[in-house]
């Protein structure tokens, strides 16, 4: 946009102008929202309450309450895929305004970023929508902020001090930003992580402001219910206080790429200022959430939605209760955590299998459902129903659906429950715990029928063997052979085990059959990228009496492994 800039040099325009004018109505209060454009690549943006200079990669200096909250911190920027691919904007204008407010677009050869700042408010909606961005894994915008203003982080998940840089500066860095105290503790900020879609806000603060995001509907992140990202961190080499929004992300799943159509929009979410009260924010959060979908979003494609009911009853008759339900991709050869180009629904289902999403955006979507434990915790497989079509101000009525799932008697053991993560087992949570893995032991037996899931550990990853004791009464004539269901919670590459039932061998978990994910050695301890792996058992191998499944670790990485979902052997 270099040549309107010239346009307007040759029209002898100042260095310096106003794009914030009073309202088209008569007589209206002059307009506190506003845009200068300093230089060709430095803008001044805010209202009466806060402001903003915007270069050409950084926004620096957040003037709010008398004082500069970035400070010597980097500020706001928007990147993709790391540091070196920090957006640059070109050009910036007003875009749309109404009496009380102003949408400010900047524009990068990727996309437009957009301000949308009203007059009384602290804080500004932003939303990104997408012309050329490459494939990409991570997608985000950020405050780095001043790291003494900023003290504290609160996610859902955690609430306190974001560990001082002189704690990281005292310790040994042992991995991807993690380091060991001298007391032998670890400092990851993958301590600051989240399940996203059930976070309600989440920020950075001190005693006197607090600076927040508010995402509701968040059907613009990818991935499902299970999705993980880091909220904030403190930034380990200059100490920045760090306000993350990973509007596309892979922190702790296998590295999910996604090409995106142009036009597609995250956001708006909401950026917020206040006087550092968690209360206040709280409040403001349920606020945004009622509000949701923003009927003061000018863009057709975001207004138009509809909704979605069905019921989900299980091939023997129960219904589905509890399950997760998740709208994604039709016809995806992807999981639904790595899902992530469109927009996303998850829901879980009533007690009678009923649910009920609203507001989904109009579209083709594939319905997925698996079982997220309670009443469905033995069962092992999934729903997908492709070609469900959301329109406008429809109700799309999917009414029964029903779920095959194995006959129950013909199991033989299940250990856990099948909901995707560590549930129940020992060391599962909290949800994250830099090498908790380690601590899980090399060899430990479990004996179906006395032993509890709490003694089962929630991952594996040392030199040993796990093993599960299980008794056979009989071999059933009807039996053609049996089936070895292993469910991982997650799986981080470097080790690997041999399975055996009865000491022969029937396959493994290894780097060369599972794609790697980013999960056990970040700390993910509830849930990762989750595999499911299937073994025929030839019928022979079984005996009346007691038999053994081992999984034996033959190779074995640091903190690397797999986090355990459900094993389950029956007859089929
Ligand atoms: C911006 O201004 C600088 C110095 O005034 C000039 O060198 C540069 O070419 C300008 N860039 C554009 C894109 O117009
Ligand atoms: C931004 O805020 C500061 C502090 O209140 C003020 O001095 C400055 O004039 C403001 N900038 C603009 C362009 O309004
Ligand atoms: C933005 O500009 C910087 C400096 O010229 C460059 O290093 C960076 O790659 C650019 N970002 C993108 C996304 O091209
Ligand atoms: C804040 O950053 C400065 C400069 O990097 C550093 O000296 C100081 O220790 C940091 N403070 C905290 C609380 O991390
Ligand atoms: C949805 O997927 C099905 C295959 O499962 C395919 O036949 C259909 O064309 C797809 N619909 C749309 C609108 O892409
Ligand atoms: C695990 O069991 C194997 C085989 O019995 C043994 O060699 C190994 O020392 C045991 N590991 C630990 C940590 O006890
Ligand atoms: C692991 O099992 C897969 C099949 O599931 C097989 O292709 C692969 O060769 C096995 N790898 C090792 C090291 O045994």
């Amino acid at each position: 946009m270099g040549s309107l800039w010239s346009i307007l040099q040759i029209l002898g325009f100042a260095a310096v102008f106003t794009f914030a004018t009073a309202g088209p109505i008569e007589g209206r209060v002059k307009r506190k929202s506003f845009l200068k454009q300093v230089d060709n690549s430095t803008w001044v943006i805010g209202n009466g309450i806060w402001n903003v200079t915007q270069g050409r990669q950084y926004a620096t200096k957040l003037w709010y309450k008398n004082k500069d909250l970035v400070d010597e911190a980097v500020g706001h920027y928007v990147s993709y895929n790391g540091a070196a691919s920090d957006l640059n904007w070109t050009s910036a204008a007003i875009v749309d305004e109404g009496s009380d407010y102003i949408n400010v677009r900047f524009t990068a050869r990727e996309g437009d970023f957009h301000w949308v700042i009203y007059d009384d408010l602290a804080g500004a909606y932003q939303y990104f929508v997408n012309h050329a961005l490459p494939v990409l894994g991570e997608f985000r915008t950020l405050w780095r902020l001043d790291n003494e203003t900023f003290p504290n982080g609160r996610t859902n998940e955690r609430d306190g001090p974001l560990p001082p840089l002189s704690e990281y500066r005292a310790a040994t860095n042992v991995q991807d930003e993690t380091w060991q105290k001298a007391d032998g503790t670890f400092l990851t900020k993958y301590d600051w992580s989240a399940f996203l879609r059930e976070v309600d806000f989440y920020g950075v603060y001190g005693n006197e402001v607090g600076s927040w995001y508010f995402n509701p509907g968040k059907d613009y992140y990818n991935g499902n219910h299970l999705k993980q990202e880091l909220m904030i961190h403190r930034e380990s080499r200059t100490g920045d206080a760090v306000q993350l929004n990973m509007i596309h992300g892979t922190h702790f799943q296998a590295l999910s790429q996604d090409a995106f159509a142009d036009g597609k929009t995250w956001g708006p979410w909401l950026w917020y200022l206040n006087d550092g009260s968690k209360e206040d924010a709280a409040r403001r959060a349920k606020e945004e959430e009622r509000a949701w979908p923003y009927k003061w979003f000018n863009n057709v494609a975001y207004q138009s939605r509809g909704s979605i009911w069905g019921k989900l009853v299980l091939s023997d008759g129960r219904p589905a209760a509890g399950a997760a339900v998740f709208l994604g991709d039709n016809n995806s050869d992807k999981t639904t955590l790595d899902q992530g180009k469109d927009y996303y629904y998850t829901t879980y289902a009533d007690e009678d299998g009923t649910f009920n999403i609203g507001n989904v955006r109009s579209g083709t979507y594939g319905l997925y459902a698996w079982s997220n434990g309670g009443k469905l915790a033995d069962v092992a497989t999934s729903v997908i129903q492709n070609d469900v079509t959301i329109s406008k101000g429809k109700y799309t009525d999917l009414k029964t659906i029903t779920w095959k799932v194995t006959d129950r008697k013909s199991r033989i053991f299940q250990l856990g429950d099948f909901d995707r993560q560590t549930t129940g087992f020992r060391g599962s949570t909290p949800p994250y715990g830099h090498g908790r893995i380690a601590t899980c032991p090399s060899n430990l037996t479990y004996t179906i029928g006395i032993s509890k899931p709490s003694d089962w550990c929630f991952g594996q990853s040392s030199l040993g063997t796990n093993s599960i004791v299980f008794p056979v009464s009989s071999i059933p004539e009807s039996a053609a052979s049996a089936k070895l269901i292993v469910s991982l919670a997650g799986f981080s590459s470097g080790s690997s085990a041999d399975i055996l039932l009865n000491g022969q061998k029937l396959g493994n978990i290894t780097t060369g059959s599972l794609s790697t994910s980013q999960d056990t050695y970040r700390g993910a301890t509830r849930a990762g990228e989750w595999y499911l792996l299937e073994f025929l058992v030839k019928k022979e191998v079984l005996k009346t009496g007691e038999n053994r499944v081992e999984f034996t670790v033959t190779r074995s990485t640091q903190w690397r492994g797999w986090l355990w979902d459900s094993i389950l052997l029956e007859w089929v």
